[in-house]
C-alpha cells in the first residue's frame, strides 16, 4: 500500500507491506537511521519518535496509523549546526555512553521540555521510566535534561 507521513516537515511517500512498522518505515527512509531499533517490545524505548508532539515507541505502530500525522526524529533537533539544548546537556553532562538508547532519551525528554521546561528530578525520573538505558545509570541523563531546562531560551 502507499503510505505518506510527513516527516520532519518533509512528505515521505513509499508503497510498503501493510504491516511496515514505523520504525522500519522511518529507518528506510534515506537519511534517517538516527531511531533506532531496540528490542521491537516496546520495552526500551530506543525508538521512541514524536507524534504530533507526543512521544511514541515507534516499533508500536504500524506506518499506515501514522498517515496525516507530523512525526519528529532525533534528525530534527540539530537545526543549521546549532544543537538543541538537549543534544548540548548530555555533551555537557556526559550523558551517553554507548548512546544506544540516546535518540530515544532525547525525543522522550523533548516533549517532556516542551510541556514542562522546568521539570523536577522526579518529573524527569517519571518521563523517562519507559526508556531503558544499560550503561549511564540514568544520573547523568537527569543531569543532562536539567541542564537543558536552565539553557533553552525557547521550545523548539
Ligand atoms: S525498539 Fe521500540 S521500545 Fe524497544
Ligand atoms: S548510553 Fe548505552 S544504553 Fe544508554
Amino acid at each position: 500500500m502507499l503510505v505518506t507521513i510527513t516527516i520532519n516537515g518533509e512528505v515521505v511517500s513509499r508503497d510498503v507491506e501493510p504491516r511496515t512498522l514505523l520504525v522500519h518505515f522511518i529507518r528506510d527512509t534515506p537519511g534517517l537511521t538516527g531511531t533506532h531499533w531496540g528490542c521491537d517490545t516496546s520495552n526500551c524505548g530506543a525508538c521512541v519518535v514524536l507524534m504530533d508532539g507526543q512521544p511514541l515507541k515507534s516499533c508500536t505502530a504500524l506506518a499506515a496509523m501514522c498517515m496525516g500525522h507530523e512525526i519528529r526524529t532525533v534528525e530534527s533537533l540539530e537545526v543549521d549546526g546549532v544543537l538543541d539544548p538537549l543534544q548540548q546537556g548530555f555533551h555537557e553532562c556526559h550523558a551517553l555512553h554507548c548512546g544506544f538508547c540516546t535518540p530515544g532519551m532525547l525525543m522522550t525528554t523533548r516533549a517532556l521540555l516542551d510541556a514542562n521546561p522546568d521539570p523536577t528530578e522526579q518529573e524527569i525520573r517519571t518521563a523517562i521510566s519507559g526508556a531503558i538505558c544499560r550503561c549511564t545509570g540514568y544520573k547523568n541523563i537527569v543531569a543532562a535534561v536539567r541542564w537543558a531546562a536552565e539553557h533553552q531560551e525557547a521550545p523548539r
